[in-house]
């Protein structure tokens, strides 16, 4: 793994530049996008160098990790949403070319689904991911096998209280369940990139690179795969020992 340590400004800037790297060389690239809060700086990155010029999203796909089960894509707290409204409406990407599970159809044909259309789009060439404060990738929490595919989970009582930050009315409109790329799902990506930041990520980050590969840690899977770029603020990565 290939871990960068800078301020938060700059690890967007940085992370940034292996979007236009990749899309250099591969126009059509298949990206695995994230919400939450950690890419909004990236997302506003890549509007910018999108806005004036420098990468174009013309023939990339795209395919996000997760989405809440009961939320269709006009809820404000849908994961759809969030993409539209911080990334997709703002760049020259072909909406028709933009894929979040549905909350809708949560059927096991829909679910598996998912899976068969990145895999028929080519495989993903570079998924983003945050990682919540338990270690949890995508809505992947502690515990979830790592030969896991897209499949619908019920979330933790820790990561629907850190995302009520987002609901009007608190943790009780926050859904119980989600639809999430598997563990499997995400380490078939060619290249990933996990962005970490803030003191709250702190604890989880030092498991993830310096304890053991467990499934009780999910994100540490990432130490197993060959393409990891971790960029992390100098606060996500004030527990680190080296
Ligand atoms: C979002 C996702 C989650 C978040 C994680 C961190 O699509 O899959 O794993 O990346 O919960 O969220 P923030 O960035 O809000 O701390």
């Amino acid at each position: 793994m290939k871990v960068i340590i800078d301020s938060r400004e700059n690890i967007a800037k940085l992370a940034a530049k292996q979007y236009i790297e990749l899309l250099a060389k591969k126009p059509n690239a298949v990206l695995g996008h994230a919400t939450g809060s950690t890419p909004l700086d990236l997302y506003a990155e890549l509007v910018k160098l999108c806005k004036e010029g420098w990468i174009s999203y013309k023939d990339v796909t795209s395919f996000n990790l997760d989405e809440y089960v009961g939320l269709d894509g006009s809820h404000d707290q849908s994961y759809r949403y969030f993409m539209n409204e911080n990334l997709f409406n703002h760049i020259d990407i072909d909406k028709a070319k933009t894929f979040v599970p549905s909350g809708i159809d949560t059927s096991a044909a829909a679910v598996a689904a998912y899976d068969k259309a990145i895999e028929a789009a080519g495989g993903i060439d570079l998924q983003l991911l945050g990682i919540g404060e338990n270690g949890h990738i995508g809505f992947n929490e502690p515990d979830t096998p790592f030969g896991s595919l897209t499949h619908m989970v019920e979330l933790t009582e820790s990561t629907r209280k850190a995302n009520s930050r987002l609901f009007a009315g608190g943790i009780d409109e926050v859904p119980t369940h989600a639809v999430t790329m598997g563990v499997k799902t995400v380490m078939n990506a060619k290249s990933i990139i996990l962005m970490a930041t803030g003191p709250k990520k702190a604890p989880i980050m030092k498991e993830v690179l310096e304890g053991p590969v467990t499934e009780h840690v999910p994100a540490s899977v990432l130490q197993l795969h060959p393409s990891v770029t971790i960029y992390m603020d100098y606060e996500a990565a004030a527990q680190l020992s080296k």
